[in-house]
């Protein structure tokens, strides 16, 4: 399967930023493919931007309902009217900063795939549970809880909280080892059709690096913050795939 190269704005992109859109709607690399996830505000115009080329636009959150009295919320199906193909869900500044559990993400997830977004579903351990030996049965349990019933439109985003933004990245053993249990997992719930799930590493990606992880067997993709803030810099990563 062609390797997935998501760029997570998070809350940048104020301002004249629509031109990186363009400069990487214009270059997506053959094979290759790629989304980019600005903030609510930018999606529509986002998506105009992008509009006719291989770049698909998306969000980085959603609320589980439909419609409803949820102030400050957006709905799966408001992001497909404002042009988003994809969502990322229980990312861990998500988990972290609006308190959002595993039994959320999996509401979420299957509001959006149901709406007909694909689904970017974010798991990963924070420093001290690493540190504690704890790594795998934290996202084992996140998997368990966040997963929708069906493979379709599904994807894994495997972030170690520790990693993100801080400049610092797993050994790719522990890549290596982290990703196959993740498969696994996916296989043992999904039967056949998790093997075909993307599962996307987070944390720290860089233009420097990326050629190194994404040659990680059952690294199927990056999903990068700062270094997708310009549009040189994530084709540089598009391009070590
Ligand atoms: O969603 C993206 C991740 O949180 C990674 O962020 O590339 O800035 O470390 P980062």
């Amino acid at each position: 399967m062609a390797k997935l190269i998501v760029g997570n704005w998070k809350m940048f992109g104020l301002g004249a930023s629509l031109s990186e859109i363009e400069g990487v709607a214009d270059a997506v690399p053959d094979g290759v493919e790629m989304a980019i996830c600005p903030p609510f505000t930018l999606i529509e115009r986002a998506a105009r931007a992008a509009a006719g080329s291989a770049l698909r636009i998306g969000a980085q959150s959603l609320h589980a309902a439909a419609d409803g009295a949820h102030t400050g919320d957006i709905s799966a199906a408001m992001l497909r009217d404002a042009g988003a193909t994809l969502v990322i869900v229980g990312h861990s500044e998500r988990r972290a900063d609006h308190d959002e559990t595993d039994a959320q993400v999996r509401e979420s997830t299957v509001a959006a795939i149901a709406a007909g977004l694909d689904a970017i579903v974010c798991v990963g351990e924070t420093e001290a549970q690493r540190d504690a030996g704890e790594a795998d049965t934290v996202v084992a349990a996140q998997l368990a809880g966040s997963l929708p019933d069906t493979a379709d439109r599904l994807t894994i985003a495997y972030e170690p909280v520790w990693a993100i933004g801080t400049g610092r990245t797993p050994t790719v053993e522990d890549v290596a080892s982290m990703h196959a249990g993740i498969r696994a997992a996916l296989v043992a719930r999904f039967g056949d059709a998790g093997a075909k799930v993307r599962i996307l590493y987070g944390g720290s990606v860089k233009p420097a690096n990326a050629a190194e992880l994404l040659a990680v067997a059952n690294v199927d993709g990056a999903l990068v913050g700062g270094a997708s803030l310009t549009a040189d810099s994530l084709l540089a990563i598009a391009g070590a795939v």
